[in-house]
């Protein structure tokens, strides 16, 4: 086994440091919750990369998400090749923005259309201006707990005491995002149908549209119910406002389209992102032709890109798209998750366990209910993930660096990848009990 060593780690983060603000470019790269410094990755291929000292880890974070079919599948480095000479970006029309367009609404009922920007918060944007323009209202409602991408709009918390309140509205999570732009977002705990029905009965007629991830995947996995799911349909569709499912994670993770067909909830927007993609920047907005046909140049309600839909981001997500199509690659990724649960049943820790659906797992170190809304997670489960990161990481597996991130399988993964994530973990834990 060789030594694992950071040197070269080192001396990228502190000159990344110097010259990007926390030397990340995004966040949750950093290593703020688990301590440490980031990893420099040098190369990926399948579940696995290599860091810039060498250092060889089974990829779970799998720039989280999109890559379902694991780093640089053949068949999508194909296509980018093949395009890649035919033109990066050409801001004008090409077949392939068509082709993706009728695949996304052939995938979800209800679609007549889609636009495509190059992000998932662009894609919540544009659908939160829609529902505005749609509905001529101004309040959005979100939960707590659900990330959105980091449009002003959706950087809030909860104020106390939001429904009975003539003015609602929650406090911002970022500075720069005015207050009177945040009183526009109301924050609800996920679960609790009887808190929506209280502040529509309150506030109805203001609210243009009500956003979550229909299985929420970014605190956690808070995995709500179907009646949940279709009670927030009653609610909106009695009182006027739009659903909008945020499917950046769950579309095309769980089978081929969005979680809100499992669910057997249609939502009036849908947002995509990651997987669509296939590893490049795409996003979409899904919907009926009577709320898409608002956008510009058709409607009054504007959005642009100049990379929007652009063919190298289109290759890519329409030949992962190709695969996913043959329902081998859903089948196999839920053996794999299958799997993983079994193995974790087995290692004689108890609390070592977590929430899975599918082929998305979240580490829940902890024992009791499985929480199904923010406030209700142990702060030993996150302690525990933490206090076990570094020795995954020396171990080979890299994981999402926070206990609050889910853990991504693709289709590249194998059993052994996930044997040994269990192993990894075990030993861990036995130098924490
Ligand atoms: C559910 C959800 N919506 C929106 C976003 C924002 O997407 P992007 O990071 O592509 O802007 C994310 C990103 O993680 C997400 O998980």
């Amino acid at each position: 086994m060789t030594t694992y060593t950071r040197t070269q780690s080192d001396q990228l983060y502190a000159r990344a440091v110097a010259a990007i603000p926390g030397g990340v470019n995004s966040p949750v790269r950093a290593f703020k919750s688990v301590g440490g410094k980031p990893v420099y990755f040098a190369s990926a291929q399948g579940a696995h990369v290599i860091d810039v000292d060498g250092n060889r880890y089974v990829d779970f974070c799998l720039s989280w998400g999109p890559l379902i079919l694991g780093h640089s599948d053949p068949q999508v480095v194909t296509a980018v090749q093949a395009m890649a000479p035919l033109g990066l970006t050409y801001g004008a029309c090409h077949a392939g923005e068509v082709a993706m367009a009728e695949a996304l609404v052939a995938a979800f009922p209800g679609a007549e259309m889609a636009r495509l920007v190059s992000s998932g918060t662009e894609a919540v944007m544009t659908a939160l201006r829609l529902a505005r323009g749609a509905t001529g209202r101004s309040l959005i409602l979100k939960f707590e707990g659900g990330y959105h991408g980091h449009a002003d709009a959706l950087l809030v918390k909860a104020g106390s005491g939001l429904i009975t309140l003539a003015d609602p509205g929650s406090e911002a999570t970022s500075a720069g995002v005015p207050k009177e732009m945040a009183g526009l977002t109301i924050a609800l705990p996920f679960a609790d149908l009887a808190v929506v029905e209280a502040l529509f009965a309150a506030h109805g007629e203001r609210i243009a549209a009500v956003i979550l991830e229909p299985l929420p995947a970014n605190n956690g996995l808070l995995v709500q119910t179907d009646a949940y799911l279709a009670g927030l349909r009653r609610i909106t569709l009695a009182h006027g406002a739009l659903l909008i499912f945020d499917e950046v994670i769950s579309g095309f993770r769980y089978q081929y389209g969005g979680y809100g067909q499992l669910a057997g909830v249609q939502p009036d927007l849908i947002t995509l992102g990651k997987i669509v993609g296939g590893g490049m920047p795409l996003g979409a907005i899904v919907g009926p032709a009577r709320i898409l046909s608002l956008l510009a140049p058709v409607g009054p309600v504007y959005q642009a890109g100049t990379l929007s839909g652009n063919p190298l981001s289109i290759a890519a997500g329409l030949a992962t798209l190709a695969q996913l199509s043959d329902p081998t690659a859903y089948r196999r990724l839920e053996q794999l998750g299958a799997y993983l649960e079994h193995r974790l049943a087995r290692t004689g820790i108890p609390w070592l366990r977590g929430r899975r659906v599918g082929s998305v797992f979240w580490p829940y170190f902890d024992v009791g209910p499985i929480p199904v809304r923010a406030d209700t997670i142990s702060p030993v489960a996150i302690q525990r993930f933490n206090g076990m990161y570094h020795h995954m990481l020396h171990a080979g597996y890299y994981l999402p660096p926070s206990a609050y991130e889910v853990l991504f399988l693709s289709t590249a993964h194998s059993e052994a990848d996930l044997d040994g994530l269990v192993a990894a973990w075990a030993q861990a834990a036995q130098q924490l009990l």
